[in-house]
């Protein structure tokens, strides 16, 4: 009787782990032995080099999301293509865009000096994550820790998970959906676009085109995207506190100032509305909302029966 409840109980186990998108269960403490002092070395490479360029800050934030959306937080988007191997990096939505590479190899070596062989890469960009959105003025929260790496990347998957900014509310309610984030998890990672910067060629349609916008905002934001030409010119997504962890994301929405189609998407009339609205109002709720979704996005694994292993050089398999 035990044992076939045991094995019911591994049985269970098995299958939820075999159905993307795959939770899992780490702990904070998990290199509490093996590597003590990793929180204050990823702290020590991250805190001047947000300094340097606050900017980064909200680029390893989307590194994070670009890592976790494909396959699960496993450091897949790190691989370097070879003339044998395409990995992540040069998929539609993370070339010429996608930065911060360096900073994860920064950490990644003073890592390897204090513990060998020890961390993964992937656990390096969700504790870089959680700091760099700390640095720059937002919310703080526990790593759940354990990730192993990937021995293998996937340019479709990327191409296939990661949400493009002419996306529909739909679209991104669907997105989310199929990683196991709800519409309200959706909306609250999607704040993040409370700092960084976007290119003109990805928001050049809204602000020519798009109905649901700012007249003033879409005039300012002209100057620097003409109509031909200009494609890399970047504009910040939060003009008023483009540096800034804050709950500004949602003020400008409620303003018709999303910079992409896909942030104005979140207050257009529809069922995100009134969490936009809540968000506004409340930056403490925003905060936490934004804390629980990002640890719940760390949680997703690559499907059962993945290869893993911990990456000694995060841009190349062992
Ligand atoms: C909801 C769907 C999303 C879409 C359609 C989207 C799309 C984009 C696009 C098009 C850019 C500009 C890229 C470029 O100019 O090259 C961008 C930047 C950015 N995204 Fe998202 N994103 C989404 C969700 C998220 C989430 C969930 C996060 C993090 C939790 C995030 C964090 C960022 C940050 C911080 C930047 C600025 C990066 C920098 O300045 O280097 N985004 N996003």
């Amino acid at each position: 009787m035990g044992f076939l409840l045991a094995r019911c109980i591994i049985g269970a186990a098995t299958l939820l782990c075999v159905l993307p998108p795959c939770q899992a269960k780490f702990t904070s403490k998990f290199y509490g032995k093996t590597c003590p002092n990793l929180g204050a070395i990823v702290r020590s490479v991250m805190a001047p080099a947000v300094a340097k360029e606050p900017r980064m800050g909200a680029s390893i934030i989307r590194l994070f999301f670009h890592d976790c959306f494909v396959n699960g937080c496993d450091g897949s988007i790190l691989l370097d293509d070879t003339p044998t191997f395409t990995g992540e990096k040069n998929a539609g939505a993370n070339v010429n865009s996608v930065r911060g590479y360096e900073v994860i190899d920064a950490i990644k070596t003073q890592v390897e000096t204090a513990c060998k062989a020890t961390v993964s890469c992937a656990d390096i960009i969700a504790l870089a994550s959680r700091d760099a959105v700390n640095l720059v003025g937002g919310p703080t929260w526990n790593v759940q820790l354990g990730r192993k790496d990937s021995r293998t990347a996937s340019q479709s998957a990327a191409n296939a998970n990661l949400p493009g900014p002419g996306s529909s509310a739909a679209s991104l309610v669907s997105a989310f959906a199929a990683k196991g984030l709800s519409a309200r998890e959706m909306t609250a990672l999607s704040g993040a676009h409370t700092v960084g910067r976007a290119r003109c060629v990805l928001f050049r349609g809204r602000i020519y085109s798009d109905p649901n916008i700012n007249a003033t905002f879409a005039a300012a934001r002209q100057q620097t995207c003409p109509q031909a030409g200009g494609d890399g010119n970047l504009a910040p997504f939060d003009d008023q506190t483009p540096d800034a962890f804050d709950n500004a994301y949602y003020k400008n929405l409620m303003a018709q100032r999303g910079l992409l189609h896909s942030d104005q998407e979140l207050f257009n009339g529809g069922p995100q509305d009134a969490l936009v609205r809540k968000y506004s109002g409340n930056a403490g709720i925003f905060a936490g909302d934004f804390a629980k979704a990002m640890v719940k996005m760390g949680g997703l694994m690559p499907v059962a029966g993945t290869p893993t292993e911990v990456r000694l050089n995060c841009r190349k398999v062992n």
